[in-house]
């Protein structure tokens, strides 16, 4: 079994606990606000790929489109489908347990195409990932892809570890991408991600950070987002740096916007 695989199947039952607190909504948003930018007019096909536990597929199936919703952990598509069912959405959403790295759908086959976290933890094989989601979405049409920034979790180590340690972990981040979060992962650069959907057969158009500002938080720091005035504030300032190139490059995270070609 996969680690990543292991890992979500182990913490399904707990793995939106995170979600209401300040901080991870500053991320939601902006990833709500995407998504909601390049939804279908019309009633269409999306795949969500590594949907997790359900939160942007049910949100885009209220929207009125149909859904799959493809996971390599089946604990968290049984999460999923509690959600999908409380919200009555059965009809318009369906659930498959897949690895995104060999996805048994057709070529050209969704309007639509989002992939929220999933590709850093494909480790080095992150490229047949990003081949497939593209492989799967119509000519033409976006996929929406968050990846961890490789220079934006340099300083994520910065803060966790003293430094004699620490730059261990960086130089090796910087050379391979490859780190240890709370599983192993692939960080990307803005132009190497770029390179791997060129290559895919798509084009990055637009690339947004997710965690810009707030990524130089301490964990304290953190604790006084929950402040309602704080929060307002940091609302603004990420809003206003997420598409700042200059910036993108110390976000927690990268949200792309890419077209198939
Ligand atoms: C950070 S969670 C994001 C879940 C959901 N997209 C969200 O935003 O709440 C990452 C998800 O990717 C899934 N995942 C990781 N590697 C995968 C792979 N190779 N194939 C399919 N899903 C994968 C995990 O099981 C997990 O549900």
């Amino acid at each position: 079994m996969s680690v990543a695989r292991a890992f979500y199947n182990k913490i399904a039952d707990t793995y939106e606990a995170g979600f209401g607190k300040a901080y991870w909504r500053l991320y939601d948003q902006i990833t709500a606000e995407i998504i909601a930018k390049h939804l279908p007019r019309e009633p269409s096909l999306i795949l969500d790929a590594g949907g997790g536990t359900g939160r942007w597929a049910v949100a885009m199936a209220r929207e009125g489109h149909k859904v799959v919703l493809l996971d390599v952990s089946e604990k968290m598509l049984e999460v999923a489908r509690e959600r999908i069912r409380n919200n009555n959405l059965i009809s318009r959403v369906t659930t498959i347990h897949s690895d995104i790295r060999k996805m048994e759908l057709n070529d050209n086959n969704f309007d639509l195409v989002v992939a929220e976290g999933a590709i850093s933890y494909c480790g080095a094989s992150y490229q047949k990932a990003i081949d497939e989601l593209v492989r799967v979405a119509k000519h033409g049409s976006y996929i929406l892809a968050s990846v961890n920034n490789r220079y934006g979790l340099a300083l994520t180590i910065l803060k966790k570890f003293d430094l004699k340690e620490g730059v261990d972990h960086i130089d090796r981040l910087l050379e391979t991408g490859e780190a240890f979060t709370d599983l192993p992962v692939h960080a990307f650069t803005l132009d190497g991600l770029k390179e791997s959907f060129r290559k895919a057969g798509a084009e990055v158009i637009n690339a947004y950070g997710k965690h810009t500002l707030s990524n130089f938080l301490s964990r304290e720091q953190k604790e006084e987002l929950e402040d309602e005035k704080v929060f307002k504030k940091f609302e603004k300032f990420e809003k206003l740096m997420m598409d700042k190139p200059e910036l993108i490059g110390f976000a927690g995270h990268i949200l792309v916007v890419a077209r198939k070609f």
